[in-house]
């Protein structure tokens, strides 16, 4: 008998480090880095507090390098001969920024650990956390261990970054496509109450939309001409540097700016969750921040896969 519980204990025991031993943890950088995620948090509260859109560029980062085979840090790469960097896909292009945050982060990382043992793909994670807490909203632990790619894919980020052009049904499906459901993206979508959009990918939806509210079409077609004006920036909700529920609240009121944003509450099957989180903030930050670590989990590279870039922008 107690053999066999002495047998039981350890295979499970074993189990359980072979589970672990692959999955990413919150206290991955406790031992050998402690000092690593307070050197984040300061200088994204500083660059937050410099430029507040700069939490929205941060979150965006993690969330458009997750989408393209996983969270590996594969965005912050500049092209090569090998391959063109997914900066230049067209979800990315002229949008994408925060790049000198990344830089300023990992040198002082590597220096406060006294060694390059942090992962840009991690990096990208807790900012993400560390803006979205600057701007007011929840907290949460952030799963750590991913490593860096030695690769990226301009022609990937082009076919699996979602555009703001879509409907829900190809919404949902490309979240799904993510292992993420309808819950995920309503909640992460949550992110647009922070954050500011350019007038040519709004454009289309305050001249053309029939699911728009007049006065707020009238309102952003002022700043966002017909021709013209591409670069032109209107907040996604109307408090851009707070994370609260205005963005859930507007979608009820059809002031979406984006079409992904109004086709969440347009009819049909997430058009409920939309109304509750406009209700509810704690539902909203509980939602939000469950999906982020979920999303945050996509494909990383773990154990000896990858590797810890030196330069974020560089492979070693
Ligand atoms: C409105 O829709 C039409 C037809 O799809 C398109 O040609 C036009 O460019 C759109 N207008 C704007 C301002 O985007």
């Amino acid at each position: 008998m107690a053999s066999r519980t002495n047998f039981l204990l350890h295979a499970f025991v074993w189990l359980a480090l072979a589970a672990t031993a692959f999955s990413l943890s919150p206290k991955f950088y406790d031992k050998v880095c402690p000092q690593a995620l307070p050197a984040i948090k300061k200088i994204v509260q500083a660059a937050v507090h410099r430029e507040q859109r700069m939490g929205a560029s941060l979150l965006r980062l993690h969330f458009h390098d997750c989408f393209v085979n996983g969270c590996d840090g594969s965005l912050l790469l500049d092209s090569t001969s090998a391959f063109e960097s997914e900066k230049n896909a067209r979800g990315n292009l002229n949008s994408v920024r925060g790049f000198e945050v990344v830089d300023q982060i990992k040198a002082e990382v590597d220096k406060v650990c006294g060694r390059p043992v942090v992962s840009c793909a991690d990096i990208l994670a807790v900012a993400a956390r560390d803006s979205v807490v600057a701007l007011g909203g929840p907290s949460w632990k952030v799963l750590l261990g991913r490593r860096d790619s030695t690769t990226a894919s301009r022609s990937l980020a082009d076919s699996v970054l979602p555009s703001a052009s879509m409907d829900l049904p190809a919404l949902i499906n490309n979240f799904k496509n993510q292992g993420l459901n309808q819950r995920d993206l309503v909640a992460l979508s949550g992110g647009h109450t922070i954050g500011l959009s350019q007038c040519a990918i709004f454009r289309n939806r305050i001249y053309n939309a029939t699911n728009i509210d007049p006065a707020f079409a009238k309102e952003r077609r002022a700043t966002c001409p017909r021709t013209g004006g591409n670069t032109n920036l209107a907040p996604l909700d109307p408090t851009p540097a707070r994370f609260d529920t205005a963005y859930f609240k507007n979608l009820v009121k059809q002031r979406g700016l984006l079409t992904s944003d109004q086709a969440l509450f347009n009819g049909g099957s997430t058009d409920k969750l939309v109304k509750t989180y406009s209700m509810n903030a704690e539902a909203f930050w509980d939602d939000f921040a469950k999906s982020m670590i979920k999303m945050g989990n996509i494909k990383p590279l773990t154990g000896k896969k990858g590797q810890i870039r030196v330069n974020c922008r560089k492979v070693n």
